[in-house]
């Protein structure tokens, strides 16, 4: 058993690790050359792999060393909620432990939700998950991905570098489905351009497998002829829903939602008094930091304090090559609601430090209020976009206009200054650089 959940064991640290690991491997081959430095590297997956499996060891030790530092007291088992109060761990070795306490937080995550309406028979070899998809022993020929979500086109990027065929069938007429369209419709035309297929509009219906490996048939959301596709690894990643199997919900009275979602009011807590719950396991986006944020308000609020989450402000992020990153509202999303807007835009290709990186791909778009001025979405594609994104969460935050963001200074050469370019376009029709 470790600590850290989804996140550090199976998720976001282990897939940022291949990420990286694979981003470095395809830019050694493809672009070293233009950079002046003449390598033929050749991929080492094992040890691709341990590296992998020492950044996860590191993290979880950290969360096992800071339990010890502050005095957390660990226990190892299957708790369930007997009453407001009362957990009970069943332990590995039989034995049981009822713990009391004043609040309990219901904080268990999520699990792969599999496709709807589909028999599907993971085999953790050829028909795998997220889970299963960051350790293949080998990198398949063939990989077919269910769903163009964050997970399909992360996992799927990872083995497109390190020489597999990828195909992604997505049932939406866009991946990304939550990003600005203009992020998203770019961000396609980029992952085809490195290699990987791109199916839209298709639904699949089956997934089976066949062989050695596996057939996944679709068909095209609007009806007509259905197509099957063969695989030697099909990875689905069609969403997540909340795990919370053996807590106790229902002997409670714990109300959930029609997804699943333990339905909590304002201050984290359930339709019983006294139990809380946070993360995955609630409404809102399934990222870690959501729930992190969640966590700290939820103590904040035990402790008597006001703890307050400002869920219009997290930002997402897609750690492909390029990455992806939005905070805030979307053009579709301020169109549907009647907000007028202006829009901002810089390209990558116009900014001397993405030039230099060789990183020209992408831009960034600041939407803002049109009267006001006051930023309401901020959507990067480019290199180091996850880090950028923060000048617009911290703006945002402070309820900052595009004119505040464009008059701070930005350091140059930095790819920060697109971001501040698309800030004058958005506050002053124009960029300086244009
Ligand atoms: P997702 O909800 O992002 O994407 C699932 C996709 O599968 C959707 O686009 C959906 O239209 C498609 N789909 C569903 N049924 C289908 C069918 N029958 N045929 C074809 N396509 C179908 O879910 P995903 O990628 O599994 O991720 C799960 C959760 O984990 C998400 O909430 C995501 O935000 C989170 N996550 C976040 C990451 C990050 O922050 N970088 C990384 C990985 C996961």
């Amino acid at each position: 058993m470790t600590y850290g959940g989804t996140c550090l064991n199976v998720g976001c640290i282990p897939s940022k690790a291949l990420l990286h690991a694979s981003e470095m491997f395809a830019e050694a081959g493809h672009s070293f050359g233009e950079l002046g430095i003449q390598v033929s590297p050749t991929l080492d997956l094992p040890k691709m792999l341990e590296h992998k499996d020492k950044t996860v060891k590191a993290n979880v030790d950290g969360i096992a060393f800071l339990f010890k530092k502050n005095k957390i007291t660990g226990i190892t088992g299957t708790g369930t909620i007997k009453a407001a109060g009362t957990v009970e761990v069943a332990k590995a070795d039989g034995s049981t432990e009822t713990l009391s306490a004043k609040a309990i937080c219901i904080a268990t995550g999520s699990e792969v939700a599999g496709i709807p309406g589909v028999d599907v028979a993971f085999d953790g070899q050829v028909i795998v998950s997220s889970d299963d998809a960051i350790a293949l022993p080998k990198v398949p020929k063939r990989l077919v991905v269910v769903g163009g979500g964050v997970i399909g086109v992360e996992l799927g990027s990872v083995w497109s570098r390190l020489g597999a065929e990828v195909t992604v069938v997505e049932y939406l007429g866009k991946l990304l489905g939550s990003m600005d369209a203009d992020v998203s419709a770019q961000f396609q035309k980029l992952i085809v351009k490195q290699g990987i297929e791109v199916k839209l509009n298709a639904k699949v219906t089956n997934v089976v497998r066949n062989g050695e490996g596996a057939s996944v048939s679709f068909e095209p959301v609007a009806g007509g002829a259905a197509e099957t596709l063969e695989a030697d690894v099909v990875l689905v990643a069609t969403g997540r829903r909340p795990f919370t199997k053996g807590l106790g919900l229902e002997e409670l009275g714990i109300a959930t939602d029609r997804v699943g979602r333990v339905e909590i009011d304002a201050h984290f807590q359930t339709s019983v008094p006294g139990i809380y719950a946070i993360g995955d396991a609630v409404r809102g986006a399934m990222l870690a930091h959501k729930a992190e944020d969640e966590g700290v308000a939820l103590a904040e609020i035990l402790a008597g304090q006001a703890g307050h989450v400002n869920y219009g402000v997290i930002p997402a992020v897609v750690y492909t090559s390029p990455e992806v990153a939005s905070i805030g509202r979307t053009e579709e999303e301020l169109k549907a609601d009647g907000i007028a807007y202006k829009v901002g835009k810089f390209p990558f290709t116009a900014n001397g430090r993405a030039r230099a990186m060789l990183h020209t791909d992408g831009f960034v778009k600041v939407l803002a209020d049109k009267d006001t001025d006051r930023v309401l979405g901020v959507h990067i594609l480019g290199h180091s976009a996850g880090d950028l994104i923060h000048e617009g969460a911290i703006l945002m935050e402070f309820g900052g206009s595009a004119e505040d963001l464009a008059r701070t200074s930005h350091a140059h050469p930095t790819l920060s200054e697109a971001v501040r370019e698309a800030a004058f376009a958005a506050f002053s029709g124009k960029p300086i650089h244009a």
